[in-house]
């Protein structure tokens, strides 16, 4: 897999926001949408820091974007601190000029005997919009992308999965103690995700650098999900210094 190591996650995620930054402008330029698959978490933060300051300095426009989020915890109200309908609209959402109609996140508010149904139309949503052009992806200590644990299919589809034990305890300081974290996520699969034109991977830190070693280096397993990549045509890894720093 194509790895890049930069000195600091700052200059990393000025690069990927350059890069998501371009695309936009070129399919802007050529009258068409741009879709975007987003994640949440710490990893991406600094990106979305880096994409409304060229919001409001340099006007890039976000007219022409079309998000997808990769997951949300199971159950969960959009207003909820923990919500990823939240961390968006505070990260990125409500400050660039993006349509809302545009945007698209898992919807933790759905009916159990609904959830099947609601990630066919998920799946088909992408679709009908052409496909995903360049999807963001963080880690997992487990090896999860979006949320797909250990054990999920090169092949999986959008669905409902039950979160990992270690994906639990990690998101415990945000849930103020683990046993207030949803047991359950909707999640992109990761056939989802494989059908994404250009997948960009980031990581950073030495909490990081385990998975990323055995992500690159080790055999493509559904025990380490992330390694799929491995087998995509255009995935591109971002790491800092500390989450190469396992790579032989
Ligand atoms: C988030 C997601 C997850 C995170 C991963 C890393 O939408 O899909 O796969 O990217 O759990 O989380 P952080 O970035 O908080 O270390």
């Amino acid at each position: 897999i194509p790895t890049e190591i930069l000195p600091t996650s700052q200059l990393a995620s000025l690069t990927v926001a350059r890069e998501i930054a371009e695309l936009i402008k070129s399919k802007a330029a050529k009258g068409e949408k741009c879709v975007l698959g987003l994640a949440t978490g710490s990893t991406p933060t600094q990106v979305y820091n880096q994409l409304v300051r060229m919001h409001k300095e340099e006007g890039l426009s976000f007219k022409n974007v079309i998000t997808f989020n990769l997951d949300e915890y199971f159950p969960m109200q959009p207003n909820e601190l923990q919500s990823y309908v939240r961390f968006m609209k505070e990260y990125l959402f409500d400050h660039v000029d993006i349509d809302m109609a545009n945007v698209n996140i898992p919807d933790g508010t759905v009916a159990k005997e609904d959830v099947y149904e609601y990630c066919r139309n998920y799946e088909a949503k992408i679709d009908s919009v052409g496909g995903i052009d360049l999807q963001l992806l963080g880690i997992g200590r487990t090896g999860h992308i979006g949320f797909n644990e250990p054990g999920s299919s090169i092949t999986s589809p959008t669905r409902m999965i039950t979160l990992d034990h270690i994906t639990r305890v990690d998101a415990a300081s945000d849930f103020f103690a683990q046993e207030n974290v949803p047991r359950h996520a909707i999640t992109m699969g990761v056939g989802t995700i494989m059908k994404a034109k250009k997948i960009i991977l980031m990581a950073w830190g030495e909490g990081k650098a385990k998975v990323i070693a055995r992500t690159i280096e080790g055999e493509v397993s559904e025990q380490v999900p992330a390694t799929y990549l491995q087998r995509h045509s255009n995935t591109q890894f971002y790491l800092d210094i500390s989450a190469s720093a396992e790579l032989t």
